[in-house]
């Protein structure tokens, strides 16, 4: 393949011993001394992307660090596999498949080909049937079956198309039509059905079954109990087709189910599920915010796209996020980092990154099928600011676990209060502050705290963090800001050499579930051969169902 290096793992490469005796430089090296030797450092290590200012300066690096980081990069054909991604190559290549999902915001005169078809027009017919079904829907001119305009969306889905589109409506709840309530249905568990429906009156709610395979059981389960629903109020089969559309790439499957294909919206297969909520997945969010605003949210992600695409690494945000992730796994050996936006409209975007991440960079093979050798993708996780301060922050300052941190903060807010903005952003500094330079012992007995608790109050520092700030939280931002991350995971599988693009360790547990289904349910007695433990658990269910 021409955009890997040449055979060797990552930590045979040059690049990489040398930032082996960058951290053993700098691993007993205080952020404060870091400061206090650079005047410079500030500004050396702040970055600009499409509007995000990135300060990187409370990092444990230097300015050479990232000069070693990028040189890892080049050394790992980075520049070669960014151009092999935008080139429609089959880069998923334990899958065959391209990894596209950059068409899904590329402007109508821009021709990205793989296979040798340009995949662009496709895109923008897809985006132009949305656009009128969602006007339709926003209008009232699209009725449910006794003609009662829709006033309820309910999204069925899991994984990316659930975590995509709920984190988005989520985050863009303050441009939605506030007249159209939306919910969203992931598990298989009745509850998450029963509760999102209770107070919804079939006869004006659309259902969004959104699967890229339509073969998901939960999605299929769920699918068929929202179709009983319906049926059970109107009591007319034909009702289906004002009721449900299907977002899929198995138009087989959608006609099977009883979905009409002309109410379908398509993708392909050169979409991952977890970069999908810019393709047809993100048809309930176009119902939300309204077409513009979808295409403005696209205009952010395609613009952080150019950046990744165009911009010198060493001024390349997701590329130096990338790099920094490697940097903290490999050599600090940390295991987890946190996402905490400081924006309660960002609730869900940590569960939505945890996917992004960890199906992406949760990988022990190289694209060869060689052991990696290095430690992959870290856990990621988060909770909106302020109240995660409340809640693990005392672990984040104190704990003897280093987790590097992301702030995403903004200047201004969609809903001002009174004080209420720079109070939440006065904390993002502080907090990011109080990691990076704590508090010593000397600091503390000088304001006259007893010598017994002094070690309690001791606040190690040292702890790295990103500021990223920008504006307002708007749908290009939230463009721009998920791209990053996008970026920034491409480029660490890149770096490790791993397939960031297929998950196959999802499929096990699938396939166990549905061969311990039946045994769950059967009225005679099963025989089961699996292990001790799991055998020993499906009789005691099996005896407390008293089957
Ligand atoms: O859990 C594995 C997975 O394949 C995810 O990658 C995907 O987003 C999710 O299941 C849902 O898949 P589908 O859209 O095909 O229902």
């Amino acid at each position: 393949m021409s955009y890997r290096p040449e055979s060797d793992l990552v930590n045979q490469r040059p690049a990489w011993a040398a930032l082996l005796a960058d951290y053993e430089g700098l691993r007993g090296t205080a952020l404060r001394e870091l400061f206090a030797t650079d005047p410079t450092r500030v500004e050396r290590l702040t970055f600009d992307a499409c509007g995000i200012v990135a300060d990187l300066s409370k990092h444990r690096i230097t300015p050479e660090t990232i000069s070693d980081l990028v040189a890892l990069a080049e050394q790992s054909g980075l520049r070669a596999h960014i151009d092999a991604m935008f080139a429609g190559e089959h880069i998923n290549t334990s899958e065959d498949r391209a990894v596209l999902h950059v068409a899904l915001r590329a402007p109508t005169d821009e021709v990205i080909t793989t296979d040798g078809v340009n995949v662009v027009p496709e895109v923008h017919e897809v985006l132009d049937r949305m656009s009128s079904f969602a006007t339709a829907i926003r209008s009232g001119t699209w009725r449910g079956h006794t003609g009662r305009t829709i006033s309820a969306v309910v999204n069925i889905g899991i994984g990316g198309s659930d975590l995509g589109p709920v984190m988005a409506y989520e985050a863009l709840r303050f441009y939605s039509d506030r007249s159209l309530t939306m919910r969203f249905v992931s598990n298989v568990d009745s509850t998450d059905f029963v509760e999102a429906t209770h107070d919804l009156d079939p006869e004006s709610t659309l259902f969004i079954i959104s699967s890229k395979t339509f073969t998901t059981l939960e999605t299929m389960t769920n699918a068929h109990s929202a179709r009983q629903w319906l049926l059970d109020s109107i009591g007319d089969d034909a009702a289906v087709a004002r009721h449900f559309v299907a977002v899929s790439t198995n138009a087989e499957e959608v006609a099977r189910f009883g979905i009409d294909t002309d109410n379908m919206f398509g993708f392909w297969d050169w979409v991952g599920g977890r970069y999908s909520m810019d393709s047809a997945i993100g048809l309930s969010t176009m119902i939300a915010i309204g077409p513009d605003n979808f295409r403005e949210m696209l205009r952010g992600f395609h613009d952080m796209d150019e950046h990744f695409r165009t911009t010198p690494f060493d001024r390349n945000l997701p590329v130096l996020m990338g790099l920094l992730a490697v940097w903290y796994r490999n050599f600090f050996e940390c295991q987890t980092m946190a996402v905490l936006p400081y924006s309660q409209y960002l609730k869900r975007f940590p569960a939505y990154l945890q996917q992004l991440t960890m199906e992406s960079n949760g990988k022990h093979v190289t694209l060869e099928g060689a052991d990696v050798e290095v430690d992959t993708g870290a856990v990621y996780w988060g909770e909106p600011g302020t109240n995660g301060q409340h809640s693990f922050y005392q672990l984040l300052h104190q704990g003897t676990t280093m987790v590097p941190v992301d702030f995403i903060g903004f200047a201004q807010t969609n809903n001002p209060l009174g004080d209420h903005h720079d109070i939440l952003m006065s904390n993002v500094f502080a907090q990011a502050q109080a990691l990076a330079f704590g508090r010593t012992a000397a600091e503390i007995e000088a304001e006259g705290v007893p010598a017994s608790v002094v070690p309690h109050k001791v606040m190690p520092g040292n702890r790295p963090s990103t500021v990223l700030l920008s504006q307002l939280l708007t749908p290009y931002r939230l463009g721009t800001l998920v791209a990053l991350y996008e970026h920034s995971v491409f480029t660490q599988g890149a770096i490790w050499g791993i397939d960031s693009f297929d998950q196959w360790g999802v499929e096990l547990g699938k396939k166990l579930a549905q061969a311990i289904i039946p045994e769950l349910t059967s009225s005679a007695e099963p025989t089961l051969s699996h292990d001790a433990s799991t055998n020993s658990l499906i009789n005691r269910y099996r005896a407390m169902k008293h089957r």
